[in-house]
């Protein structure tokens, strides 16, 4: 086969040295802007949100009762491994793409378009449902001060009888647009006052909360056993999704080989211990059967009669579900901006600002997208399709990180992964394990949307590649 030919095309790999010469010739693409705190700030930011707010409670009442505890052992496990992979790509090839161009590097060009397609699920979709939920969360705020939003415009058409549009849904994703198109700094300093919000009144939940639990709530501690926890664990996922959006700010980081391991591994630790503490507050407070799937923390301490620290909560979750929706956004921008780069999709993806110097083209589309599909679709249906997504895409890069081992073992690696292969194993293992755990539904519909996937690349990017057509120059030139 000549180096033309199809299978070759597919699997050639964009070389690790490549993709770091070109994240370095850009210093003049997107503004370098944040350090470390800034990234963990991002990373919390990303990180804490609908999955802690909402989904603790659906996880705890129907799958795993109090044993949601060893569910967000088990999850953050399988994150700590594939984190810890993460590290050492980011900060070696600390580019825009994150996970899509580690597999571009590793595996081919196939696998990475298969990745940054996959990562759709993972950023707009996952943004979507957080979208549908802080609408939730508003109409609960405004209920308390007796205001009464029509259910015909605070409802996706079908989901309930006379709704025709989620309008909060729509509008919070046209600001959050808006803060991504005028600037990284901007969008950095909102997100750290939304984060410090949201942590305080995480914070207080534990402390205060500690206060009211029961021990005899903890019991029985597993009332599905395994499989109840296994459940659990496949959907509190998504409350640990972000930490690897951290990677996708890459280009704008000052000093990204030291600060992005520090960003990831740092924000994905304090949330992991935030979680713990608040499912075991949580389920020692309220019988598991009659914790509210809704509203779990605030409805939590209005049952014990706090109603002004349940306000508190809910106004704590209006704002980390907008900093969550922030990031989910910003890391979707930049994955069609790495992608776009490289031929993949068209150039008005990877077009800069010239005054703001933001992706403002694929900013622009995200939020059209989302604000679509949060406005008109029940979104939390298919909120296990942003974990199948996600669980993927960190197999691949749990895997891409032994490859690369092999592969290419004398680049440089500011940070690495310890105990390879290990750890990448236990990665793979527990996020297939976790993925096993979800619907069959799921599984077909994530098949459906790579499906679609394919066709993209084999009708317009497999003839756009600028590394194909880079090779078929170098080709021509020696012939
Ligand atoms: N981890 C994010 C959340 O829980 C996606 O909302």
């Amino acid at each position: 086969m000549n180096d033309t030919g199809l299978r070759a095309q597919l699997f050639r790999r964009k070389p690790a040295a490549a993709l770091m010469a070109e994240a370095e010739s850009h210093s003049g693409g997107l503004k370098r802007a944040l350090g470390a705190l800034d990234l963990t700030l991002l990373g919390i930011g990303a990180i804490v949100g609908a999955g802690i707010f909402v989904l603790t409670g659906v996880a705890a009442a129907r799958y795993a009762g109090p044993a949601i505890v060893l569910s967000f052992v088990v999850s953050g496990f399988a994150c700590a491994m594939a984190a810890l992979c993460y590290a050492e790509f980011a900060a070696m090839i600390p580019v825009a793409g994150s996970a899509y161009s580690y597999s571009y590097a590793t595996m081919g060009e196939l696998v990475g378009w298969i990745i940054g397609w996959d990562l759709v699920l993972e950023y707009a979709v996952a943004a979507a449902a957080v979208a549908v939920g802080w609408s939730g969360y508003l109409t609960v705020i405004l209920h308390g001060v007796g205001i009464y939003l029509p259910v015909a415009i605070t409802n996706a058409p079908g989901s309930v009888p006379g709704a025709i549009i989620n309008l909060p849904a729509l509008l919070v994703v046209m600001l959050i647009t808006w803060v991504l198109y005028i600037g990284i700094s901007e969008s950095a300093r909102i997100n750290s006052i939304i984060v410090a919000v949201k942590l305080i009144v995480v914070g207080a939940v534990i402390v205060v909360g500690v206060f009211f639990v029961r021990p005899e709530n903890w019991s029985p501690f597993a009332p599905m056993g395994w499989t109840g926890v296994m459940k659990g664990a496949a959907v509190i996922f998504f409350a640990y999704i972000g930490f690897d959006a951290v990677s996708t700010a890459a280009e704008e980081v000052i000093d990204p080989k030291r600060d992005l391991p520090l960003g990831i591994l740092g924000s994905l630790l304090v949330c992991t211990v935030l979680y713990i503490l608040v499912a075991g507050v949580l389920t020692g407070m309220v019988p598991a059967h009659l914790i509210d799937v809704n509203a779990p923390l605030a409805s939590a301490f209005a049952l014990r009669g706090m109603h002004a620290l349940s306000g508190i909560i809910s106004l704590g979750a209006v704002a980390g579900l907008s900093s969550v929706l922030l990031v989910m956004m910003l890391g979707q921008s930049r994955v069609f901006f790495a992608v776009s780069r490289d031929g993949l999709l068209p150039p008005a993806f990877s077009r800069i600002h010239p005054k703001y110097r933001t992706p403002y083209i694929p900013t622009t589309l995200t939020g059209i997208g989302v604000g679509i599909t949060a406005a008109l679709l029940p979104i939390q249906e298919i909120a296990e399709l942003t974990n199948i997504g996600t669980l993927f895409a960190f197999v691949l890069v749990c895997f891409g990180v032994w490859i690369l081992r092999h592969v290419e073992p004398d680049l440089k690696r500011p940070f690495r992964t310890p105990l390879v292969p290990l750890v990448p194993i236990l990665g793979v293992i527990f996020c297939l394990y976790l993925m096993a755990s979800l619907p069959l539904v799921t599984w077909i519909r994530f098949f459906v949307w790579m499906g679609i996937g394919l066709v993209i690349y084999f009708s317009y990017g497999r003839f756009h590649s600028r590394v194909q057509n880079n090779a078929v120059e170098r080709a021509r030139g020696h012939g």
